[in-house]
């Protein structure tokens, strides 16, 4: 960023100054604490447009992006929520756990609630991106988008907080900790009551799958349950050039991997949706000898509840067989993760009224389900709640590498985007909802 000093930016009202010792705390509050030394941008008034707080949100989702904290340890993330939060006025913030936020919203009255949720998180990935806000922590990366989540919830935060005379009811801003690691920070948000209250709970991810340009969403389901298991296969190890007086530990593990996959060939309707992946397969330590055992992990998705339930046995059935048929014994672990993402309808109509008004009608397009997991389906186990895509792919600009990997990047054009949807759903929630 540029010199020190003040200026006014041409896009808006609002007036920045450049963070350095000394300034008022008010105008400090974008600069987090761990990049105290970088200049950045603070927003001296309030603006109540996105448009005001565009370049904001750009400038807050590089800071965090040079700063990525793990699951469960967004300390410095966490308070520079809160800090930037308080700086709005006239919100009502807690802290439910050590490292997510709350935000509240009063308006006129106190229902109805609309809940908005943005995760915080980062991954323990090397990244391998060479922009100017590249992650500063050696292997831990932002490789999701988290960053972004954060930063367009605080602009739509910061947006409606200056028109909160305009309507009734209140806006619930939930800054959730740890979507990545099971068993995940909203289950815990939950349980500390964030959504005591709450009528409608919204959330959304900046998508890559999906182009700059539409935002996708979809009543039902939308993302699967990624449940994980353990199997151990144990033989009876010894010389490599006498297999018949050991139990072949590898042998059996193949087969059990290639069995597995009749569950989802042979054992389930072929119009339901169910993966069955093995991810790792561990077990022996030399060309000649036979290992005892051999370990193996993977993950199951699954959308419907009575097959999320049924999986499990019919996998079981084949372990059990296979090893038997063998002489081997088997040991199989089943850990269930998040709840299926399933949309309810009032709430994916609620999206569908709030990109129109956004964006307009030929930015909506029809969601396709996928099999990846949200820790968001903890809030809509509770009340009716919709997720959302927002495009963030840019294939003239190489932004084109998937979730997880050490190049991910965003369309930043995005961001605006999800700001104005989050505004948008509050207008048509709290203002124009007839209820
Ligand atoms: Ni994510």
């Amino acid at each position: 960023m540029g010199r020190r000093g003040t200026r006014t930016l041409a896009w808006s009202r609002v007036q920045v100054a450049w963070c350095r010792p000394g300034l008022p705390r008010y105008l400090l509050h974008a600069c987090p604490r761990f990049l105290s030394n970088d200049p950045c941008m603070a927003v001296t008034s309030t603006p109540a447009t996105p448009d005001a707080v565009r370049d904001t949100v750009v400038a807050w989702r590089r800071q965090l992006h040079q700063a990525p904290e793990l699951s469960f340890q967004e300390t410095r993330t966490s308070q520079f929520v809160a800090d930037t939060l308080a700086s709005f006025g006239g919100l009502e913030i807690s802290r439910p756990t050590p490292t997510s936020v709350v935000a509240r919203l009063v308006g006129s009255t106190n229902r109805p609630v609309l809940a908005m949720r943005a995760d915080m998180d980062a991954l323990p990935i090397h990244e391998a991106n060479d922009h100017a806000f590249v992650s500063r922590t050696p292997g831990v990366m932002h490789a999701c988008g988290h960053d972004g989540h954060t930063a367009m919830l605080l602009g739509a935060a910061q947006v409606l907080t200056a028109r909160r005379r305009e309507w009734r009811g209140e806006v619930r801003f939930i800054f959730q900790h740890a979507e990545e690691l099971p068993p995940g920070g909203a289950r815990e948000l939950v349980e500390a009551g964030v959504l005591d209250g709450v009528d409608l709970v919204i959330g959304a991810h900046l998508w890559l799958p999906l182009a700059f340009g539409e935002v996708s969403v979809k009543a039902g389901p939308l993302m699967a349950s990624p449940d994980n298991f353990r199997i151990v296969i144990e033989g009876a190890g010894g010389h490599a050039a006498m297999p018949h007086v050991t139990v072949d530990s590898i042998a059996v593990a193949a087969q059990v991997v290639t069995n597995l996959q009749h569950v989802v060939s042979r054992g389930v309707d072929p119009l339901a949706s169910v993966v069955v992946s093995v991810t790792r397969i561990s077990g022996g330590t030399a060309y000649n000898v036979i290992p005892g055992s051999v370990e193996l992990e993977g993950t199951v998705r699954t959308f419907d509840p009575e097959l999320r339930e049924r999986v499990p046995q019919l996998m079981e059935r084949v372990i059990a067989g296979v090893s038997a048929a063998h002489g081997a014994r088997y040991r199989f672990e089943f850990t269930r993760g998040y709840h299926p993402v399933v949309n309810a309808q009032e709430a994916a109509d609620l999206l569908r009224r709030a990109v129109t008004r956004a964006l307009g009608p030929d930015a909506l397009v029809e969601g396709i389900p996928t099999m990846g997991g949200e820790d968001f389906s903890a809030y809509q186990q509770e009340v009716p709640g919709a997720f959302f895509f927002i495009g963030a792919r840019n294939e003239a600009e190489g932004i084109v590498h998937p979730h997880h990997h050490e190049r991910f990047d965003l369309d930043e054009r995005a961001l605006d985007y999800g700001t104005r949807i989050f505004v948008a759903a509050a207008e048509e929630y709290l203002v124009s909802d007839p209820r």
